[in-house]
């Protein structure tokens, strides 16, 4: 008699034995991430009350939320700790897992396969979009448009709208598709996340948490849909130069090369 073994196709696990926790972290990273994902568009929909000028009295809601951001103790701990770290791994561990999972809708075509897909087709546009939103705001981008894309934090409502004119492509292609991709991505991974902690076992609690991921999804578009219409119905004004953020990148200087 002979025992027939199939043959091992399947994806070796990253992290052996760990594979569990390593798995659990990817989740909670990303709760965490998409907490502040909403606090962060919230605070973004503020600025559908325009840009204060020069001479106006009071500053604007945007403008008061960002001081008290920046006013915290210890900003650059609590952004690598709360942010930048878990971000990073979530990242990473995603981009393993997209590399190696196996999309099936051409052969199964229902919804929640092709909710699987979109989960991946996002998490790629976000790997993309983050860098272009944090190095822009960071002031890494070199020129004219690196400028124009920097965020100076004491003119905090100006300067993110001149970011979304830096060119017709920020506002009206990245910007959208990237805010899409944010919104689909926060909702669809907190609706597979209740799975993953085993809070939504039966068939009814996941259709109900479903409607609520669907609250939250039309809830979080709509912040960021907001912010997007408002700066760019705002008009772009020059920033004193003083106040933009130095450029993080070395810029030789003529003078002193010579
Ligand atoms: C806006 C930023 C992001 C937020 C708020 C976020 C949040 C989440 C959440 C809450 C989950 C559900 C975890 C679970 O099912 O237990 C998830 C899943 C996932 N995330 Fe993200 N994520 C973000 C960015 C990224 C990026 C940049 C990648 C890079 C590839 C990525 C890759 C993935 C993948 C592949 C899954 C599916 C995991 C699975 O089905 O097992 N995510 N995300």
């Amino acid at each position: 008699m002979t025992t027939a073994t199939a043959s091992d196709f399947t994806v070796p696990l990253l992290g052996g034995r760990a594979h569990f926790l390593l798995r659990r972290l990817h989740s909670l990273t990303g709760l965490v991430f998409g907490g502040y994902l909403v606090v962060h568009l919230l605070v973004n929909a503020t600025l559908i009350e325009g840009v204060r000028h020069e001479g106006e009295a009071g500053k604007t809601v945007f403008q008061i939320q960002v001081d008290k951001i920046h006013s915290l103790p210890f900003l650059p701990v609590v952004e690598t700790v709360f942010i930048y770290l878990p971000i990073l791994y979530h990242t990473l561990y995603g981009i393993w897992i997209t590399l190696t999972g196996q999309p099936n809708v051409n052969h199964y075509s229902y919804g929640k396969n092709w909710f699987y897909f979109f989960q991946r087709v996002s998490a790629v546009i976000l790997v993309f979009f983050m860098l272009f939103h944090i190095l822009g705001m960071k002031g890494v981008f070199g020129g004219d448009i690196g400028r124009a894309l920097t965020f100076a934090p004491l003119h905090a409502s100006q300067s993110t709208v001149n970011h979304f004119h830096a060119g017709w492509w920020v506002g009206y292609f990245i910007y959208p598709i990237g805010i899409l991709a944010s919104c689909y991505h926060l909702a669809n991974g907190f609706w597979t996340a209740a799975i993953t902690w085993g809070l939504t076992v039966s068939a009814e609690a996941q259709r109900r948490w479903g409607l609520a991921c669907a609250g939250l999804f039309a809830f979080t578009l709509g912040c960021g849909l907001l912010a997007l219409v408002s700066v760019l119905g705002s008009e772009v004004r020059p920033l004193p130069a003083e106040d933009v953020p130095e450029m993080r990148v070395p810029i030789v200087d003529v003078n002193k090369a010579k």
